[in-house]
C-alpha cells in the first residue's frame, strides 16, 4: 500500500526501514525523518504523516526499548531524592 504519494513510500518500505534501524542501533529514536531519510527520500507535501505515523506505530519494532522506558520518571525520582 502507499503511504505518501509524494515520494512512493509503502507500509512495507517504512516497515523495512524500522527493522533496519532497530538492527543497527537498538536503542535509537525512529521518527518519520528519519524514515524517509533511511529510504533516501524527503516528505514533500506532508499530507501522509496521519497514515505514515499510524504505520509506524502499527510496527512492533517501533516500541521504545525495555531498558529506556521510564528513564525520565527515574531521573526525576532521582533529582527528588538527592534534595
Ligand atoms: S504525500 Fe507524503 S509528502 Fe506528500
Amino acid at each position: 500500500m502507499i503511504v505518501c504519494s509524494c515520494c512512493r513510500v509503502t507500509d512495507t518500505d517504512i516497515r523495512d526501514a524500522i527493522a533496519w534501524m532497530r538492527a543497527s542501533d537498538p536503542y535509537t529514536l525512529i521518527t518519520p525523518g528519519k524514515i524517509y531519510r533511511a529510504l533516501g527520500k524527503s516528505a514533500d507535501c506532508g499530507g501522509c504523516i496521519k497514515l505514515f505515523v499510524e504505520k509506524m506505530r502499527a510496527d512492533d519494532n517501533l516500541a521504545v526499548p525495555v531498558e529506556l522506558r521510564g528513564l525520565r520518571r527515574r531521573e526525576k525520582r532521582a533529582r527528588l531524592e538527592e534534595v
